[in-house]
């Protein structure tokens, strides 16, 4: 047993009522100017001001005693949204994105994701666990301790289930927390673009049972867009998912307004993610059924789109997570700062609603606000240490981490 106590730390963490922050709420956070935080084997026992959790300590109740200097100190990042489950960079295509050829065309013309499913249908598992793992740990030194990853460039049963593994074993094999998603409805792939119905009926009478006996993931995504998957494929997808157990996710009105997000809500799921092209009367649907809106900056930063109308969310209800989207097509980084910056800068998002959108939020969206997301009680004692005034260095120092220590279940993981 380990007893941890850290003290001089400028904490401000959001306080998790039960359910993810929305509207005059998506900005609450606590301050505490001289903090405290102990815990013992990685889980908070006590945390506030100094003087009080001092006073409240067992005698010789700390085995270490860290001084934080007085440093901004913040919940672990929690990404909600990632592809780093991937073989090969793309920056071919990047190329010609940057001189105007259309995200979508290029998926349409075989390159885009299905280049992407090529190069993982060819590479081992273990050399996909080696490109993931230097993936995943770029984003623990950004400050990311607890990240989804999305299978998706597969798009077959055994490697939809070979990439499951990988990411699964990202999270045995490093101190972060991972949490899997089966997105085999990310394209149709290329053996199937004469048929799209019978992939939809592969994904839904073979590969969903095979995700579902292997027991790794534990949510379904599905890619509503036009070209890619219909609002009424991706509800029949999503209702075979619904009942193998899994939690719901959507990309929802990334390039066209195709109904995602009022289908979202019509099936309650966990969150819409995405969101550029989303309408009012969508983004006011999910505002109905609390569906969080995962909001993906970076993405509209790469592909050079408007940025989704976040300010109107919160003024609608919708709770608002953000993350990286860390993919080699739409937008490559592993950087929650970077994107937080772009949420403060480009969203309109105030420094607090960013960093509840980027921790309990986020939290929530991925289903792991009991351990994870804000620094409380109970929780994972997962704090990041800022270098820095306030937690506004996050935005304010821009292009570069402000993120200096790194701490995973108490334990210090990395100094960028
Ligand atoms: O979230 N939109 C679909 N999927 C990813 C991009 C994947 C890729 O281009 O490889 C996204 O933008
Ligand atoms: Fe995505």
């Amino acid at each position: 047993m380990t007893r941890k106590l850290f003290r001089n730390a400028s904490i401000t963490t959001p306080y998790d009522p039960g359910a993810p922050l929305a509207g005059e709420r998506q900005g609450e956070v606590q301050h505490f100017k001289h903090g405290a935080l102990y815990c013992k084997d990685g889980v908070i026992q006590a945390l506030g001001e100094g003087e009080e959790v001092l006073g409240a300590l067992p005698p010789g109740g700390v085995d270490i005693e860290i001084d934080c200097g007085g440093l901004p100190l913040i919940p672990g990042f929690v990404d909600p949204h990632t592809h780093m489950c991937f073989a090969k960079t793309r920056e071919e295509e990047f190329t010609l994105r940057m001189e105007g050829m259309d995200y979508l065309e290029i998926l349409q013309r075989g390159g885009g994701i299905l280049s992407s499913v090529r190069a993982v249908r060819a590479t081992s598992e273990d050399e996909l666990f080696s490109t993931t793992l230097e993936h995943a740990i770029s984003a623990h030194r950004f400050g990311t301790t607890t990240l989804e990853i999305k299978s998706g460039y597969g798009l077959e049963t055994e490697a939809e289930l070979k990439m499951l593994r990988v990411i699964d074993r990202i999270g045995r094999e490093t101190p972060l927390d991972v949490v899997p998603t089966f997105l085999g409805a990310h394209a149709v792939p290329e053996e199937y673009t004469e048929a799209p119905e019978d992939y939809v009926d592969l994904l839904i009478h073979e590969m969903m049972p095979a995700v579902s006996k292997q027991g790794i993931a534990r949510f379904c995504d599905v890619f509503c867009e036009r070209n890619v998957f219909t609002v009424d494929q991706s509800r029949r997808i999503l209702q075979a998912a619904k009942e193998a157990g899994l939690g719901l996710k959507i990309h929802a009105d990334e390039v066209y307004d195709l109904g995602g997000a009022r289908l979202a809500a019509a099936l309650q799921a966990t969150s819409a993610e995405h969101l550029l092209a989303a309408s009012e009367g969508n983004l006011r649907a999910l505002a109905k059924r609390n569906v969080i809106g995962v909001l993906l900056p970076g993405t509209a930063y790469s592909l050079r789109k408007a940025y989704v109308p976040a300010r109107k969310m919160v003024e609608f209800g919708v709770p608002i997570a953000i993350a990286t989207d860390c993919n080699p097509g739409s937008c490559y980084t592993e950087s929650m700062p970077f994107v937080f910056g772009l949420a403060v800068l480009n969203m309109n998002l105030s420094v607090p609603e960013a960093l509840v959108a980027a921790t309990l939020n986020a939290a929530y969206a991925i289903g792991m606000a009991k351990q994870v997301g804000s620094l409380e009680v109970g929780k994972s004692a997962d704090f990041l240490l800022l270098d820095g005034e306030n937690p506004a260095v996050l935005a304010y120092h821009a292009g570069v981490s402000s993120v200096v220590e790194v701490y995973k279940r108490g334990e210090f993981v990395s100094s960028p």
